[in-house]
């Protein structure tokens, strides 16, 4: 009995009834093995989540909860969704898991929708030091419906986060939830400073781990949770390396709010393809490989940093706790992000323009790029290919405008990829 889709059979089909998309997943194949991917949301994910990704499952609509559809069939569905959130409970060691966000924004805006009425305030990163669209800024629908106060980064405190500027916004403005959690900020955070902040006013702790959800699971970044968080949340495409998808970890008494905010609050039927390869992302995830690996991200980071730093390169706070770094171009090679980014890409060499912070310049025409090493890692560097990045990166950002010498780098950087199979994508 065949119970599997002939997957061959599959994209043959694909092949001759829609050339144009077949064509194009096919340039992505071969631009993603051979180039050096440095964006630091990205990743390349299992394969086992490629086939629990494409599988029937994305055929069945499965409103509600294990135990509890508004629709019959679910014997199999029940499984996958169960094993999701009894992982993730053991993975991030929490007492409740939802795993049916669609993706990271999401699941930022199912936990604001549980907790506040329009009107009320959430203290948030602001955007050009590291937070999120998601977390209130003015061009976000959330930064319309809430009223988001916005802490920042410190550069006379090497562009930190300030506790006591915390504590301050916290007693002036009495947020319902205080947020913390970045997009393009290099260090670990403190969380008993929210911890003591929400303390003081009563008010909820959430933590957006999106980036580093990967690095919480494999131990080698402070898990919220061990700091009193109420609320986490996470995507799982990042350093968990799992398919595009969001989850909402939390407390026992934040479950049941969380639940109903979810569905039937923001969303309807939940991607089971999805959620079973979330599972298996995280059964990835309680593996001891999965701690080796995500301690390589943070020694190919640091190596990366340092090459770059020692070419002359500023980084924001000076370095990096995580997997990522912040560099401001322009201030280290004239070169603003936008145009650091196309010569990189013409390098072979992926990242993207990033604004700094308080930076002068439009989000469209920043001042730097922002890198990271999670998928260079899963795809076998070490410290030595990150080193030798580093340098052809410093080498084209001196040569940006030089298109024979940003070819010359491509064909070695293709060369050193070709001896690094991307999982699932390489022969
Ligand atoms: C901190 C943070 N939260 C939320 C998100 C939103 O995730 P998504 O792009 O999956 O909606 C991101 C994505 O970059 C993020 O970095």
């Amino acid at each position: 009995m065949t119970i599997s889709p002939a997957n061959q059979k599959n994209w043959e089909l694909l092949e001759q009834n829609d050339p144009a998309v077949y064509n194009a997943i096919r340039g992505e194949e071969k631009r993603e093995m051979e180039g050096i991917e440095l964006i630091p949301s990205e990743n390349y994910t299992y394969p086992e989540v490629f086939a629990a990704n494409g599988s029937v499952l994305t055929n069945k609509y499965a409103e509600g909860y294990p135990g509890k559809r508004y629709y019959g069939g679910q014997e199999f569905t029940d499984i996958v969704e169960s094993l999701a959130i009894e992982r993730a409970k053991k993975v991030f060691r929490c007492d409740h898991a939802n795993v049916q966000p669609l993706s990271g924004s999401p699941m930022n805006q199912a936990v604001y929708l549980a907790f506040l009425k329009p009107g009320d305030t959430v203290l948030g990163m602001d955007l050009s030091h590291g937070g999120h669209l998601t977390h209130g800024h003015p061009v976000s629908h959330m930064g319309k419906i809430f009223n988001f106060v916005r802490y920042k980064t410190h550069p006379e405190k090497q562009g930190w986060i300030d506790p006591e500027e915390i504590m301050a916004l916290a007693l002036e403005h009495k947020p319902k939830i205080i947020l913390c959690g970045y997009t393009s900020y290099p260090r670990d955070l403190d969380y008993s400073i929210f911890r003591k902040a929400a303390d003081a006013v009563g008010a909820i702790t959430m933590a957006d781990v999106a980036h580093i959800g990967g690095l919480i699971a494999g131990g080698v970044m402070r898990n919220p949770f061990d700091y009193g968080f109420d609320i986490v949340t996470t995507t799982t495409h990042k350093s968990l390396r799992g398919p595009r998808g969001g989850m909402i970890l939390c407390k026992e008494e934040f479950a049941k709010a969380i639940d109903k905010s979810v569905f039937p609050g923001l969303q309807g039927g939940p991607h089971m393809q999805t959620i079973a390869s979330i599972a298996v992302t995280l059964e990835k995830a309680l593996q001891p490989e999965f701690k080796e690996y995500t301690a390589q991200i943070l020694k190919n980071a640091k190596a990366l940093a340092e090459t770059l730093m020692a070419g002359g390169a500023k980084l924001i706070t000076d370095g990096t706790d995580n997997h990522m770094m912040v560099v401001d171009t322009t201030l280290s090679f004239g070169v603003g992000g936008t145009e650091a980014e196309v010569a990189l890409d013409k390098a072979g060499i992926t990242t993207n323009k990033q604004v700094i912070p308080d930076d002068p310049n439009p989000p469209l025409k920043p001042s730097g790029i922002r890198l990271g090493t999670p998928a260079a890692t899963t795809r076998g560097f070490k410290e030595a290919e990150m080193k030798q990045i580093g340098e052809w990166m410093l080498d084209a950002l001196k040569h940006h405008s030089d298109d024979a010498y940003l070819a010359g780098i491509k064909v070695k950087v293709v060369e050193m990829c070709l001896k690094y199979p991307v999982p699932g994508v390489s022969a």
